[in-house]
This record gives C-alpha cells, structure tokens and sequence, in this order.
C-alpha cells in the first residue's frame, strides 16, 4: 500500500533521496507519486505525476536544476482511496492558503463531516481526497504553536493514519504522526533524518532506526527531536538498522516473481536450519515453546489473502497432527464476530509484511481481552511481529513483489514444523512423526525436480491461455492449494476463476461446466485420489476440459503437470509450485504486467 519517505540533514538534493526511497516503496503498490522540497530560505517546490516513479523522477529532473538547494522534503506514494487517481489528488496536499503541507496513508473515516463544516467556513478544495480535509483543518485549527496545532487536529480527525506534516510557519521542522498506518523513524551519525513507510527503503541510509508504535508523535526540530506517546513525552527504544541493501536485481529472470519462485527450495533449507535436525528427526527452536501450552485447547488463525489459505491448510494439519481443535477466519471478517477470548484458546497471526491492518485490528481486539497471541510473520521488526506474545520469524528473505509466492511455501513449512512440533508432544505415533520428516527433509530437492523442466507447464499455460474463466479444484490438504493458485491465477492473468472443494462440484458448480470452462484440478496421488478420478469423470461427461496437477498418469485429463512422489501432509509443497508457475506463464503469454498488478498493493495497511 502507499508509501511515505521523509527526509531532512545536510544533503543539497532532497529530491534525489526522496525519488530513491519511494522507489524502494513502489512495491508495495501505488497509482501516483508526489514530492515536496524545501530549505531553510523557505523556498519550496512541489511536484506531482500520476502513474510511476518515474514519471515523477522525469519531472523532478526537469523541475529542479542541480544548482537549487532543498535539504528537506517529504514523499509519497498514493493507492487512492478517496477521489480519482489524479494529479490534484495526488500528495503532498496542502491547505487553501498554503501554510501547512502533508503525506497521509490511511483513510480519514470522518472526513465528509469535516469537510462540510470547513466548506460552511468557506474553506476551499482543489480535490477530492480526505487527506486535504487534513491540511484546511491545520490551517483553521492554527494557534501559532505547531505542534499544539497537530494535536489538535489528531482530536478530530478519526484514524487510520500516518502523516508527516509541514508548515510554512515552522520551516526547520517536521512532525510525524501514526495511529494505524505504518512508519518509521531514523536517523545516522551525520545528522540526516528520515521517515518511512518501511525498513527496507532506509538500508544504507540510516543507521539507527525506532519503530513508531499507534499514538506516537515526532517533532523533529533541526537536529533535535521529540517523541510523545499518547500525548506524554516519552524514550522509545533506539535499534540498529541491521538490515542489507535490497536486492534490486533479477538475475537472468524475465521476472521479479520469476526469480522468488526459483528461490523457494533454498528458502526452505534456510527455514529448516537450526529447528530441525531431519538425521535425528529432532525439532526444536525457541519460538516453538510459546505455542506450548498444556492449556491450549484450541488454535484459531486468523489471516488475510495468501495468508489465508496458508492457514487453512494448517487448519487440517493442526487437527491431523497435533489434534488440536483449530479454525481459520478471515481478518476482515472475524473482527464483527462477537469474539469470546478464552484461557485456552491460542490465536495465531501469520503474515509476509506484518503490516495488514485487517489482521492487526483483530491482534488489538484479542490482546485488549488479555487473549494468547502468537505472530508467525515474514519482515522482521514488522508490527504483528511486535505486537504478538511469542512469534516465529518464516525467513523468506524479502518478498518484493505483489504477488505473494515464497512467502506462501515458507508459512506452509513452517506452519508443518509447528504441527509437527507439537503433535510429538501430543498423541501424533512415532511412525507418522518419522515419516513426515523423512519426506519433509526431501522437500528442496523435490521442488527443484520440478524447477529443472517447466517446459510442459509453459505447453499447457499456452493451450489454456485462450480461455477466459477457469475453475480450481482440490479436496483435503489440497483445496487451500487449490485456492491459493485460483488466487495466483486471478491476481495476475486478471482471467476469472473459483476455487471450490472437488466435493462440492455435484451440489452446484456443475451446473457451469461447459467445454468453454477448464478445470484445474489438484489431485495427487494421496487420500483422495480416487475420489478426485470421480470429479474428473463428472466434469467429463459434461463436456469440460481438465488439467490435472498430479504424480499419476491421469489418462483421462486433458492435460496433466507431474509433479514427484510423496506423502498426503507434502504434496501441497509441489502441487503449490506448479500453481504458481502455470498462474506465471498464462500471465507471461497474455503480456501481463506481472511484477506489478493493477489495483493491487504488497502490503495493505489501510482496512
Ligand atoms: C498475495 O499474493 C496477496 N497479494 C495478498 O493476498 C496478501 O497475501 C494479503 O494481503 C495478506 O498480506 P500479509 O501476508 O502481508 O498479511
Ligand atoms: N486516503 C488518501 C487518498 O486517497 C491516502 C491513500 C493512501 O494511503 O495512499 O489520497
């Protein structure tokens, strides 16, 4: 989701940081992009572009001659919420008198309110988003006091929201505010500071960071800074930025998401060193032992998107394995639910960024209640990792881009290490235990057969990138697979597909097959194999095609992707792959935009 980068020291092109650090955001999703720079004489200039980063770094360079001098400036990448992606809509916004400028991500939920009672003021608006309410607001709101002003103004506006605001009347400085949204403050030995949406877009910047928490407040004031949380001045721990310069580069791969599907079967040796010692077949970590808790009686995970479906699949593996009562809800719908925190009930958040407002706001909920919470959670130092009681880091490496792939395999790994963990402290027979790890153990190697010829995938994905709506099929452990590719498939084809569990063909979804609907239909070779050689007959005598994803040679499928040999609890590794593979290449043939797909944000920070 949107991005903010902030930025005030010594250097005399604040621009040309500002550009850098919103391109290390634009993963996260953005439709226009927008800068404001200043310097101590007060002069300023603000400059706006819709569509990429580029286009706004085009007209900085063509705005501002090397010999101008800003050394303060503040950035943003817009996703709108409110008002059409447009220049006069994109940030900086600014107050009718152009006294006080601002970046907001979030959504200010009473802005209609407060815009009316400004416009009976006769405040005047050059665009449609709230974030402008925001700015009239300072300037209606001023005292003369900079910072007593914003405070002011953070009592009417309702959140969720991260702003750096500016103002004309206290040109050395910068407040920052967060409820909701994220942002980071940092700063090196050269006196330099700046704000962010994320870690990643500080490395090689700065070299002290503090994470924001909801309430915090920072006045930064030449070389001097303040933090109030909650209204009372307060000393936030101070971190080092211990983090890499992203990689930017994708190597040999026509694609970003090319490159972190490849890298999927050394992610999972990384996820397994240190916890699991496969020789031994000994698990162990210290993040294991906060899921342990001869109280917990039951498991409910809680997740969005991708994460969502990783879940679901463990929802299975919890009550297989450790034969612990689980469910899995959706974050953005759980929150309504009338929840009844108990003693003996563990909520587990997992996430890739961290940062998904929908999940957080339930973590809130739950934590007001004094309920268990565990996060297992991809970007270190993220909110949810910070948030939750005990947690588990799923060692990804960064995931760059929108759609979500190795992020996936290392939650399903390490979500199965879990299980396994504490179903050898429950009732799981030792014979199953061992048979698990031993096929666990040949994971990697198993998805790099699959990885060593995907010629008969990009065969397949061009026979089926003729058509225009695909249904995804799976039973068991494979209907998150099954979901979870219909996803993949969706979010970057932009071809309709559902995802339905195979049994459920004959209540309804068969009274849409046609040959004109192919059906993906997960079906290796394990518990319901013979029940999905059914589906496939069902689909057939009413003219459908079929793709089968399988380690049988399944005759009657029109088409079929082998995948290796394996157990029931470790298909799902494979049969994910080959999903997201077959979702890349129709994508690639049909000349998508992969690596950024429209409407789409990496990280959804606002609900
Ligand atoms: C996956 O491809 C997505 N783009 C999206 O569904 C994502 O998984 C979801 O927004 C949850 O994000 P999180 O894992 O960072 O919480
Ligand atoms: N609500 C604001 C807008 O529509 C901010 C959206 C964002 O977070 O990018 O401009």
């Amino acid at each position: 989701m949107c991005g903010i980068f902030g930025y005030q020291g010594k250097r005399s092109d604040a621009q040309k940081i500002l550009v850098h650090g919103l391109e290390r955001l634009e993963y996260r999703g953005y439709d226009s992009a927008g800068l404001l720079v200043w310097n101590e004489k007060g002069e300023m200039k603000l400059i706006r572009a819709v569509g990429k980063v580029s286009n706004l770094a085009n007209k900085v360079a063509k705005n501002i001659s090397d010999t101008e001098v800003f050394t303060f400036g503040i950035a943003h990448t817009r996703r709108a919420t409110h008002g059409w992606v447009t220049e006069e809509n994109t940030h900086p916004h600014h107050d009718m008198n152009k006294h006080f400028y601002l970046v907001h991500n979030g959504i200010i939920e009473n802005y209609h309110k407060l815009k009316q009672s400004l416009i009976a003021k006769w405040y005047t608006f050059y665009g449609e988003t709230d974030s402008e309410v925001i700015a009239n607001l300072l300037e209606d709101t001023r005292t003369g006091d900079f910072m007593e002003t914003v405070e002011k103004v953070l009592w009417m506006i309702r959140w969720a929201y991260a702003l750096l605001i500016v103002s004309t009347y206290a040109p050395d400085e910068i407040i920052a505010v967060k409820i909701g949204s994220p942002l980071l403050f940092a700063y090196n030995e050269h006196n330099e500071y700046f704000f962010s949406s994320d870690k990643q877009a500080l490395a090689g910047y700065a070299d002290k960071l503090i994470y924001l928490d909801d309430g915090d407040i920072v006045h930064l004031k030449g070389n001097d800074y303040q933090i109030k949380s909650d209204g009372v001045p307060t000393k936030k721990k101070i971190e080092d930025m211990d983090m890499e310069l992203l990689e930017s580069s994708k190597w040999d791969y026509k694609h970003f998401m090319l490159k972190e599907i490849f890298e999927q079967a050394n992610i999972i040796r990384r996820i397994f060193k240190g916890r699991a010692d496969f020789n031994k077949k000994f698990l162990n970590a210290e993040a294991f032992h906060g899921m342990e808790h001869e109280h917990f009686k039951k498991i409910v995970f809680v997740w969005c998107g991708t994460s969502y479906n990783a879940w679901c699949l463990w929802t299975y593996r919890m009550e297989n394995l450790a034969w612990l009562d689980s469910s899995c809800e959706i974050a953005s719908e759980y929150e309504y639910k009338h929840i009844k925190v108990n003693d003996e009930t563990l909520y587990v958040f997992i996430s890739q960024s961290g940062e998904t407002a929908d999940s957080i706001e339930v973590l809130k909920l739950i934590k007001q209640q004094g309920g268990h919470t565990f996060g297992i959670v991809n970007v270190v130092g993220s909110t949810i990792s910070r948030l939750t009681d005990y947690g588990l880091f799923t060692r990804a490496g960064a995931e760059i881009w929108v759609a979500s792939t190795k992020a996936f395999t290392a939650q399903i790994t390490s979500i199965l290490l879990l299980a396994l963990y504490l179903g050898q402290k429950r009732w799981l027979s030792k014979a199953k235990y061992d048979k698990v790890m031993i096929e666990l153990s040949k994971v990697p190697v198993m998805i790099e057969d699959i990885f060593a010829d995907t010629s008969n995938i990009r065969k397949i994905a061009e026979a089926i990138s003729e058509y225009k709506n695909f249904f995804f099929l799976g039973r068991h452990y494979q209907l998150p697979i099954a979901r979870e590719s219909s996803l993949k498939l969706k979010e970057i084809t932009y071809l309709h597909s559902e995802s339905y569990p195979s049994g459920e063909l004959k209540h309804w979804p068969l009274a849409l097959i046609e040959a004109s609907i192919p059906s993906v239909l997960f079906a290796p070779n394990d518990l319901m194999f013979e029940k999905n050689i059914s589906s496939i007959q069902e689909i057939k005598a009413r003219d459908g095609k079929v793709i089968t994803i399988s380690d049988k040679d399944i005759h009657n499928a029109d088409w079929n992707i082998q995948v290796p040999s394996t157990i029931d609890e470790i298909y799902p590794f494979l049969t994910a792959i080959v999903g997201q593979l077959l979702a890349y290449h129709v994508a690639d043939i049909l000349g998508k935009d992969i690596d950024k797909p429209r409407n789409l944000a990496k990280s959804v920070t606002v609900k």
